[in-house]
């Protein structure tokens, strides 16, 4: 990990509540596993605010990485003015990423708002290696659906649910889970974005005996291990242990999670 000043490519708003940002990262494409994270400098004065972000997109041919981004809070405002042409101070890449065994050959997809840009990247890299993808997400409105196009030009098959259409309740996902497994195998689950629909693919998995695992989206500070802002409860043969999200994850095995 390391800190690199990126050259800005393109930083655009994409709908009411999302932006998006292009960076040229030519020393970095190879060695960006998705779910992996990056601590942008937001604030480049006082007080020098950096947040995490996942990976969107890794673009290797063009030498570039993609985030999809919520502007919810003073420092993805201050993101939002930054422009092509200039450079962004990132550090990174943080964190533990997905692991995609290489047996598997379906794996289910469960992303609910900005874990849907979380998940987006590994369903690129799940395509690089030929899996087939099922990707079942959820946000507040259509509006917010954004990765849907990105995910179906990776050859994804894509269940859209969200509070516009009323559909985006648990047992309707739980529902819909339960007939994509009668239809087909699926050979691990992953997730990102949502607590309830978290707690939801704990519980079918654990069932189905699918291994899954989840990116985490704690609160973080330094990114690197240092603060312990970002710890969460994972069980370990009889006990549970805390660990640093920053470091340890912000993967984990989803069966290991303790769901608050
Ligand atoms: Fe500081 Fe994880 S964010 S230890």
């Amino acid at each position: 990990m390391e800190v690199n000043q990126l050259p800005i490519l393109s930083n655009v708003q994409v709908s009411a509540r999302y932006w998006h940002m292009v960076v040229s990262a030519p020393g970095l494409v190879n060695r960006i596993q998705p779910g992996q994270f990056f601590n942008i400098l937001c604030e480049t004065t006082f007080p020098f605010l950096r947040r995490p972000f996942s990976i969107y997109r890794i673009n290797k041919e063009e030498e570039t990485i993609e985030f999809l981004y919520l502007v919810q809070g003073d420092g993805t405002k201050k993101m939002t003015e930054f422009k092509a042409g200039e450079k962004v101070d990132v550090f990174g890449p943080l964190g533990v990423g997905f692991t995609l065994e290489k047996d598997w050959e379906t794996v289910l997809l469960l992303a609910r708002g900005v874990g849907i840009a979380t998940l987006a990247a590994l369903a690129q890299e799940a395509s690089n290696q030929n899996k087939k993808c099922i990707a079942i997400l959820s946000a507040r409105s259509h509006n917010d659906l954004l990765a849907t196009e990105t995910l179906q030009g990776l050859g994804a098959e894509v269940y859209k649910v969200t509070e516009e259409d009323g559909n985006s309740g648990v047992e309707y996902v739980e529902q819909l889970i339960e007939n994509i497994l009668a239809e087909q195998r699926v050979d691990a689950g992953f997730t990102c974005g949502s607590k309830r629909l978290s707690k939801l693919l704990q519980a079918v998995t654990r069932k189905y005996i699918i291994p899954s695992q989840i990116a985490l989206e704690e609160h973080m500070a330094c990114g690197m291990g240092a603060c312990f802002a970002c710890v969460c409860d994972i069980r370990s043969e009889n006990a549970t242990q805390s660990v640093r999200v920053c470091t340890e994850g912000p993967v984990f095995d989803l069966d290991k999670v303790v769901m608050a």
